[in-house]
């Protein structure tokens, strides 16, 4: 069994899968990085009546759409299964139904084709996105700064290299998206939050209503919300118009904002050498969060790398692109390696 390929070496696209919570995406990447074909399946439709992700039913979209996703990926790219220098499956971390599938399903066809297989960290795709060819001029060098800010996490990461990865400071209760999610639910709007109270505050007054704001000032690079959100719990009762729900989403947001920078900057005091500052995860999509992050990253003269927001959500292209750096380092992984629905990023290596 051709497990381990030459270092450096990768014969031929790397097929990525992606199945570790709502999405089911699919990849194929030339070896340098060029996306051969890309898709990727929501399953809002699946989760939306019950207002949030349910394990069971993620599990089973992802078993009836991996197969024809992946199918449907090497067609447009042009190339067969034989033909692949690679699988690259997330594995890890995630819920433990839908990364089965993912990766005994990229364990089965690496099997079936003889080729070698990356077990991926879902994380490690994230924090490394920004160096996909293509997206920054002349690439991200390392070590860089990571934001990890999505419905599941909410990290500082100092992304020092390849299966290097310093955690810098972490959310203590919700990750940043459920804090959009939480309050725009509370807000009465619909799941998920983010999306739906960014559009509300356009109209809203941020002033207006006074929220704490957590952990702003404090030392290290920690971040909390569940404060924030019982605030905004308690604000409700105080909503009669259409102007008060957006003055109140605008207070929520601005917070966010400012939080979010101020943990940044001590982040950025907390390594050395940075070359970027990226972000990643769906509230990477949200403008006033980006307008913020963009303030702190030029005072420390650093460019702000936000990736596409396709490439921010959950998506293939960072797993294959995961899997390409793996494989040129000549990193790969045992067809019996299990899936980790805990898997945290530093216990990665290289
Ligand atoms: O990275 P992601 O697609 O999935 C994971 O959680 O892994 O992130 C989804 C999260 C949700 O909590 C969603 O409400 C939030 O990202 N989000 C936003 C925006 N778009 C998505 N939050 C704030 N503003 C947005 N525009
Ligand atoms: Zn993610």
């Amino acid at each position: 069994m051709r497990f381990v390929p030459t270092r450096g070496n990768i014969a031929g696209p790397v097929l990525g899968l992606e199945a570790s919570c709502d999405e089911t995406a699919a990849a194929v990447l030339a070896p340098d990085g060029t996306v051969l074909a890309e898709a990727v399946r929501s399953q809002l439709a699946e989760h939306t009546p019950f207002g949030g992700v349910v394990p069971e039913i993620a599990a089973r979209a992802h078993l009836a759409h991996l197969p024809a996703l992946a199918a449907r990926v090497l067609a447009q790219a042009g190339v067969g299964p034989a033909e692949l220098g690679g699988i690259a499956a997330t594995s890890g971390p995630g819920l433990i139904g839908g990364l089965i599938i993912g990766a005994t399903f990229g364990k089965g066809m690496a099997l079936a084709h003889d080729l070698p297989f990356v077990a991926v960290n879902h994380l490690e795709g994230h924090a490394l996105t920004a160096r996909l060819p293509g997206l920054v001029e002349g690439g991200v060098a390392f070590p860089y700064l990571l934001l990890l800010l999505s419905g599941g996490h909410c990290q500082c990461v100092a992304v020092e290299g390849l299966g290097r990865y310093r955690r810098l400071g972490s959310t203590l209760d919700d990750a940043v998206g459920e804090a959009f999610d939480k309050s725009a639910k509370l807000m009465g709007l619909p799941w998920p939050g983010g999306p739906a109270l960014e559009k509300l505050a356009r109209a809203g007054d941020p002033k207006r209503f006074p929220l704490p704001r957590p952990m702003l000032g404090r030392p290290g690079c920690d971040f909390s919300f569940s404060g924030l959100k019982t605030a905004v719990a308690q604000s409700i009762p105080k909503l009669h118009t259409e102007q008060d729900r957006a003055d109140l989403a605008a207070a929520f947001q601005y917070v966010v904002a400012a939080v979010l920078a101020d943990r940044a900057k001590n982040a950025l005091g907390m390594m050395e050498g940075a070359t970027a500052m990226v972000i990643a995860g769906g509230v990477a999509a949200n403008t006033a969060v980006r307008v913020a992050l963009a303030g702190v990253a030029e005072r420390h003269d650093l460019p702000l790398v936000a990736p596409p927001i396709r490439l921010c959500t959950d998506n293939a292209v960072m797993i294959a692109w995961a899997g390409i750096e793996r494989l040129r380092a000549g990193l790969t992984d045992p067809l019996d390696h299990a899936p980790r629905p805990r898997w945290p990023l530093a216990e990665l290596s290289a």
